[in-house]
């Protein structure tokens, strides 16, 4: 299931589209390792951190509508949606990210319209408890992504992703940097466990039409 190999930013190998898509048909999850060009890496995370220190990260919050709020207990990362244009290292990123949603609609007829992405910076001891994608009331996030941006992240940091495939072994992934994690959003439980240092991603979701 692990791959090592790179990945031009330009094109995805058919070899990389068809494990992908595979694994998220066999096992509802897909893993990546330098699945975004290291200088890329370095940009964004370099980008995440001038944002959390300009102010421009928001707490996140939980639930919809009537129900949201800001439940630190419950999910304490901090994040600001991406908008195209914002910076030539976020285009270059949302531009991979469309050959990838090309790539899934190919092999696994999703009908995936769009994406949906968001950095995140989890502080030393935050987490989000075991949770899944979508909402209630709105089935369209189908997929969903996440990318981590740190360095020389080391195993006793904590940090992982914490996985929970239906009638399969629980699944710890740390957050390397350059790193792709893939999973059906209807379906797979997921949780963040704290980190003992800051913990940088960007989280995404490729999205259906509205039934
Ligand atoms: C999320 C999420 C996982 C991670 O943002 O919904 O589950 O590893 N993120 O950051
Ligand atoms: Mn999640």
């Amino acid at each position: 299931m692990l791959s090592e190999s790179p990945v031009s930013p330009e094109y995805l190998s058919e070899a990389l589209q068809l494990h992908l898509a595979d694994d998220l048909v066999e096992h509802g999850w897909s893993q990546q390792n330098i699945f975004l060009p290291a200088q890329l890496t370095l940009e964004l995370a370099a980008e995440c951190r001038l944002l959390a220190t300009s102010g421009a990260l928001n707490a996140a919050s939980v639930g919809r509508g009537t129900t949201q709020a800001i439940r630190t207990d419950i999910r304490g990362d901090q994040i600001l949606w991406l908008k195209a244009g914002q910076s030539p290292a976020c285009d270059h990123y949302l531009h991979i990210m469309e050959n990838l949603r090309v790539a899934l609609n190919r092999e696994l007829f999703l009908g995936l319209v769009d994406y949906e992405s968001h950095f995140a910076l989890y502080a030393p001891g935050a987490s989000y408890q075991t949770h899944l994608d979508r909402f209630r009331d709105d089935d369209c996030r189908t997929v969903s992504v996440v990318i981590y941006l740190n360095q020389d992240w080391l195993p006793e940091q904590g940090g992982a992703l914490r996985l929970h495939p239906q009638g399969e072994c629980t699944q710890d992934i740390a957050p390397l940097g350059s790193r792709l994690v893939l999973f059906l959003s209807a379906d797979m439980l997921h949780e963040v466990l704290p980190a003992t240092r800051d913990r940088l991603s960007l989280a995404g979701w490729f999205r259906r039409r509205p039934a």
